[in-house]
């Protein structure tokens, strides 16, 4: 089984149903509409984020959150992962009633916990939400700025790709940046290579979150290739939302042959029936990797992981 590392999972989004579930017994909450045979039910993006933000609203306190992470780091661990990244997102933790940095002492104190267990190290890109607006963006980006939290180490943007301008996330982005955050952000998703295009010009990503519909211009696929920019792949999530109608489509093994960085993701894993095994063994079926390319990639997420080098050396 080749080493895993994972640099693209929404923490929320990494809930299982049973956990999900409990939560409702919890605070009393009717799972029905969302959870049907031990499954989320969606059917589009808009339906997806509806799941997934009532999910969400399910975890309210810090040991709530705590267990988050502690169970998706350990399961991942379990995998064979030795490296998570997980996007965390305080807008979450305030409609909860949380501060943010309750929420993410919480999240840190959960994945220090997996950690004990299982050796794996995380950290946490704190991340603004695109349907939420600019202006929790920025604040989200104030807060990752000075939260001196040890394991918050990167700053993204996610949510709905066919909401907002990149022009409008650059202040934020430069807050982050200024303070030292790695620096990621979702496009090519919901939109074309027109968005990825936009991200590289507009945030000067090192990192982008999916970026695979960069595929639909060969030479925006040659300016990611000769930038270095790192591609967080996610193709059991592709499929899931139809951005491509089979793996057979999927451009991952276009992506890497023509020079692309790649790694392998599961963004949102119950939601898409995926976790990150699933997605290495998915490239080996469908993307011909080997175990010597699969090792690869997972060296190319450790090399763009937003971590220090001293451990970054360790896990290499
Ligand atoms: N937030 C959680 N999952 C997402 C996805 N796949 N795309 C954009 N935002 C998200
Ligand atoms: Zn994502």
């Amino acid at each position: 089984m080749p080493l895993k590392a994972e640099l693209h999972c929404h923490i929320e989004g990494a809930a299982a149903p049973e956990l999900v579930i409990r939560q409702a017994q919890k605070y009393g909450k009717d799972v029905s509409p969302f959870i049907q045979n031990g499954a989320f039910v969606w059917n589009d993006f808009t339906s997806f984020l509806a799941a997934y933000d009532f999910a969400a609203d399910l975890f309210r306190t810090e040991e709530d959150y705590a267990r988050l992470s502690e169970h998706y780091l350990t399961s991942l661990a379990r995998d064979g992962a030795i490296y998570s990244e997980v996007f965390t997102s305080p807008d979450h933790a305030t409609k909860a009633g949380l501060s943010p940095k309750a929420y993410t002492d919480a999240l840190g104190e959960g994945m220090e916990r997996a950690k004990a267990k299982t050796g794996i190290e995380g950290r946490m890109i704190v991340t603004g939400v695109r349907h939420v607006g600019v202006e929790s963006i920025e604040a989200a980006a104030r807060f990752a700025a000075r939260c001196n939290h040890p394991l918050v180490t990167g700053f993204g943007v996610a949510g709905d790709e066919r909401m907002g301008d990149f022009e409008d996330y650059v202040r934020a982005f430069e807050i982050a940046r200024e303070a030292g955050l790695g620096i990621t952000i979702h496009a090519g998703e919901l939109l074309g290579w027109e968005s990825v295009a936009a991200a590289l010009d507009h945030i000067r990503p090192s990192r982008i979150g999916h970026g695979v519909r960069a595929i639909e211009n060969p030479d925006l696929v040659k300016r990611i290739a000769d930038e270095g920019v790192v591609l967080e792949i996610c193709p059991g999530s592709n499929i899931a939302l139809k951005v491509f109608d089979s793996f057979g489509e999927h451009p991952f093994r276009k992506l890497r042959d023509a020079g692309c960085k790649v790694t392998l993701n599961s963004d949102d894993p119950p939601y898409f029936w995926t976790n990150l095994k699933r997605e290495y063994d998915l490239a080996a079926e469908h993307f011909g990797m080997d175990e010597k390319a699969l090792m690869a990639t997972t060296r190319t997420a450790i090399e763009a992981a937003f971590v220090d080098r001293k451990t970054k050396s360790a896990l290499m």
